[in-house]
């Protein structure tokens, strides 16, 4: 394939794309591991070539936006102290703490799914789920979730639209609900709920608190990260289990092997598909020259699936490619989100597993694949039978 920049090596925006963005990974990959397109630039299907990317964060940048992302955008020293006020929110204790909220939250959804009716996996459960354990990890109001939940489908909207307009409008909507959060908390002073965002806001950073701006763009990010990928992941792993039924009368008999169940089933249909760099100095990747300055896409959803790495990239083996699996990244901006992460599935599948007896496919019901940036599904009809 010719290295030239001016010449697309595919359109990662074409119908035949966006119908099924996983198998056509698997197809470039195997023909064209580095490409470019006029709307990812490079683009990194192999898992040796992300990794290489995730190993050298002085040549692959992460200051790839030109506004300010706390601290997804941020290269060292810059993202050092922002990353260590994060971590601790996402500890063992603050995640077990947090889990029989988020057990609560499982078991009532599931209540109310209908039994034995067929019904939308994406809006009745994975978005509301998602909504459901964000606003409550947050100390936010339920008011937040009609308005989040809009917030969240426009924002791919725009991104996959690349519109830069309408992405502004986005963030500045996004922006109007959050700074709303942080005066109430600021006016009832000592009386300000005990929750993470009052925490935040007492948080500091290089010896003062960070402002406005920062902790905007911070909880952006975690509402991002959370937000889509939770939900994604949950219509994946109820996909999957209804296309293997004998794995989950296997999780449902031996709930201990869930966790690494998840991680996998996410390896092989990923929630998130990529993110990206830019590059500081000329590079060579895969056998394409690529100069400083050029922006990069890690493709998670294609490096998972490497057959150099996974062999046949459907095999379910958890214990095999656990290791290598890229599912929350790796180096220094492996998501600190991940802890919390796994312990809402796992917490959501056992309580599943344990009240539903039955999932099937709803007859006459066609699934709808979510398109770029989003992985999983933007329409999924199922029944469930209740034990
Ligand atoms: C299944 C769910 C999730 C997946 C698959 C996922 C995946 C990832 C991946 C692959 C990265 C690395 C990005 C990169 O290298 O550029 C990342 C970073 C990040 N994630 Fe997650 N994530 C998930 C859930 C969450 C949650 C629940 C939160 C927070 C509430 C979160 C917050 C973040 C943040 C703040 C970063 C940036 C870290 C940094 O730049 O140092 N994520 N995530």
């Amino acid at each position: 394939m010719a290295n030239n920049p001016r010449k697309p090596d595919w359109n990662p925006r074409a119908d035949e794309v966006l119908k099924d963005q996983i198998r056509t990974y698997d197809t470039i990959r195997v023909k064209c591991a580095v490409a470019w397109s006029d709307y990812q630039h490079w683009t990194l299907f192999r898992h040796g070539d992300v990794m290489r990317v995730l190993e050298d964060h002085q040549t692959f940048s992460s200051a790839a936006s030109s506004h300010l992302s706390v601290p997804n955008g941020m290269d060292p020293p810059e993202h050092t102290p922002y990353r260590q006020v994060i971590e601790p929110y996402f500890s063992n204790q603050a995640v077990n703490e947090f889990e029989p909220t988020c057990r609560n939250i499982a078991r009532n959804l599931i209540k109310r799914l209908p039994d034995g009716q067929p019904f939308d996996v994406v809006e009745q459960f994975s978005r509301t789920f998602a909504l459901q354990i964000q606003c409550a990890f947050m100390g936010w109001p339920d008011s937040l979730h009609e308005p989040l939940c809009e917030w969240v489908l426009k924002n791919h909207q725009a991104t996959l639209a690349r519109d830069r307009k309408a992405m502004a409008e986005v963030a500045h909507k996004f922006d109007g609900y959050i700074h709303g959060l942080l005066e109430t908390r600021r006016q009832a002073g000592a009386n300000a709920p005990r929750d993470v965002t009052t925490s935040l806001m007492e948080e500091t950073v290089n010896g003062r608190p960070m402002t406005d701006e920062e902790l905007t763009s911070l909880l952006r990010n975690w509402t991002v990260g959370e937000l889509g990928t939770i939900s994604s992941s949950v219509s994946i792993l109820l996909n999957y289990l209804s296309e293997h039924p004998d794995l989950r009368q296997r999780l449902a008999d031996h709930i201990n092997e869930l966790p690494d169940a998840i991680d996998e089933i996410l390896r092989i249909d990923a929630p998130l598909m990529s993110n990206r760099r830019v590059t500081t100095r000329d590079v060579e990747i895969g056998g394409r020259r690529i100069p400083a300055g050029e922006k990069i896409t890690i493709l998670w959803a294609s490096a998972n699936r490497d057959e150099d790495v996974f062999g046949n990239p459907d095999a379910f083996c958890p214990r095999k490619n656990g290791d290598r699996n890229l599912l929350y990244g790796a180096g220094i901006h492996v998501c600190p989100g991940a802890p919390l992460a796994r312990m809402e599935l796992r917490v959501l599948l056992e309580e599943f597993l344990s009240s539903v007896d039955t999932l099937e496919p709803a007859p006459n019901g066609q699934p709808e694949r979510a398109v770029f940036p989003t992985g999983g599904f933007s329409y999924l009809p199922m029944i469930i039978g209740k034990r």
